[in-house]
């Protein structure tokens, strides 16, 4: 069982390498649920193919997948652009575990690590692409900026940053379902997202050429695409 220290989610949950994260539904106990839920509620295919097209991800370029989870996203890049190489990373070591048993059973040769998103375990400049999927609402507004300048420190000069997150709710109804997400992964964590400030993070980790590319109305609220760029020295 995991040692929590209050209620099972909000960053509640220290990994056994001490990372603190919120677990894919909020709650630890619904993470055997993830892939069934979103394949049922966020239009997946849909944002998924987006995001891949949106990466332009070549032949020979080295991507990381953050809060990489059960690694559908990542083994898809790898079968889409078998000459990347795909890593992934993820601060639950369930997630990681369930992405390296897909991942094999998918015969793909994505890599996934467990690991804290605030502070990579890999070289400056070594990623081509940093991608991430439904990742930037689990983090506290310190943890959203130190990902953010983590994202600026492991991106080659030229390279790019990729977004799939919850954004500004364009109406009403967009807004009241995003409720159910902020009761799952905490009002703190989700509120910069819907109040459409992730491009200003970006921005202020050093990032250039920010821009918001597609917003998807889906059962829990509008999924935003975002784009930004390390710049060249
Ligand atoms: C909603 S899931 C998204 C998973 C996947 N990207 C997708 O598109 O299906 C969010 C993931 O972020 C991970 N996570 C939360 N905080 C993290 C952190 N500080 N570092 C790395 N991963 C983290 C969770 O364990 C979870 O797997």
């Amino acid at each position: 069982m995991k040692e929590t220290d209050g209620p099972d989610r909000g960053s509640a949950i220290p990994s056994p390498e001490g990372h603190r994260f919120v677990p894919a539904l909020g709650f630890a106990a619904l993470t055997p649920l993830y892939d069934a839920v979103i394949a049922a509620t966020m239009r997946e295919s849909t944002f998924r193919r987006a995001l891949l097209a949106q990466a332009a991800i070549a032949n020979g370029h080295r991507v990381l997948d953050l809060g990489s989870g059960s690694g559908t996203f990542a083994i898809l890049i790898g079968r889409e652009v078998p000459g990347a190489l795909v890593e992934g990373l993820d601060a639950d070591p369930e997630m990681v575990e369930a992405a390296r048993r897909k991942a094999a059973l998918a015969g793909s040769g994505a890599l996934f690590h467990l690991g804290d998103a605030t502070r990579l375990p890999f070289a400056d400049a070594s990623f081509d692409r940093v991608v991430s999927s439904l990742f930037f609402h689990h983090l506290s507004p310190a943890g959203k900026r130190r990902a953010a300048a983590e994202i600026a420190r492991v991106l080659r000069p030229g390279g790019e940053l990729h977004v799939a997150d919850w954004g500004a709710a364009p109406n009403l109804l967009m807004r009241s379902l995003f409720l159910a997400v902020q009761m799952l992964d905490g009002f703190e964590n989700t509120r910069e997202n819907v109040e459409g400030r992730l491009p200003e993070l970006f921005a202020a980790a050093g990032l250039e050429g920010v821009a918001s590319r597609l917003t998807l109305p889906t059962v829990f609220g509008a999924l935003s695409l975002y784009r930004a760029r390390r710049p060249f020295e």
